[in-house]
């Protein structure tokens, strides 16, 4: 069986107490930590940038899976990078034409660390058929980026088995938006092996229980 990733989207997180929020989650079970990343263009909301990235890092080994919702990724890489994010997954839609989406993945591999792309929702999956062998990451989002607690739209579930069928091995097939116990099921059956859930799980009283509930 597949191992499925799953990476607690700190939006969800209390703010106030955000190291002790990172440690329950890994003792939780977590195996990666999702960073939401904001700038209020891209998105309608901001949230956290680069210093929160850094002093995360200096407070956990778990993977830092950075999700940037932010136009002109490529400004941001090496500040993230230097940070200690270990992955980073930008957005197709915030490229200008596809010499720019594949600078944005150079320049994040050469950094050393690893590439994701991702996609909204109206943006469909064959865009990014020619990307698929240079990252390392797809993120499928299953709402409209930039906030938490919505509601997960099925119909983007259905993108997972068109990526899979065109992806090399080893390609990460991640899902972020609206993952709950139910939602997690319909997507790894699909192909996921990657979910990103932040109200589902820092909404519990028991992260681990929900975290559980997820594989
Ligand atoms: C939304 C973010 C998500 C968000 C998911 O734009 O990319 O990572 O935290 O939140 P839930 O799991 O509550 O839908
Ligand atoms: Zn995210």
């Amino acid at each position: 069986m597949n191992k499925i990733i799953i990476s607690p989207s700190i939006l969800s997180a209390d703010f106030a107490n955000l190291e002790k929020e990172v440690c329950a989650v890994k003792e939780a079970g977590a195996h990666w930590l999702h960073i939401d990343v904001m700038d209020g263009h891209f998105v309608p909301n901001i949230t956290i940038g680069v210093p929160v990235v850094k002093s995360l890092r200096r407070v956990t080994d778990l993977i830092l899976d950075t999700h940037l919702m932010i136009e002109n990724p490529d400004k941001y890489i090496e500040p993230f990078v230097q940070a200690g994010a270990d992955i980073l997954t930008f957005h197709y839609e915030a490229c200008k034409g596809s010499e720019d989406v594949k600078s944005v993945i150079t320049k994040i591999k050469n950094s050393g660390i690893k590439a994701g792309i991702s996609i909204k929702p109206k943006t469909p999956p064959e865009d990014i058929f020619p990307y698929l062998n240079e990252v390392d990451l797809v993120l499928i989002m299953t709402v409209e980026p930039g906030f938490g607690g919505q509601e997960f739209i099925h119909d983007c579930a259905m993108k997972i088995p068109k990526i899979k069928e065109q992806a090399p091995d080893g390609l990460i097939i991640q899902v972020d938006g609206g993952i709950n116990n139910l939602t997690a099921k319909i997507c790894t059956s699909l192909g996921a092996n990657s979910l990103v859930a932040g109200s589902y799980i820092y909404g519990s009283k028991d992260y681990k229980k929900a975290i559980d509930s997820l594989l």
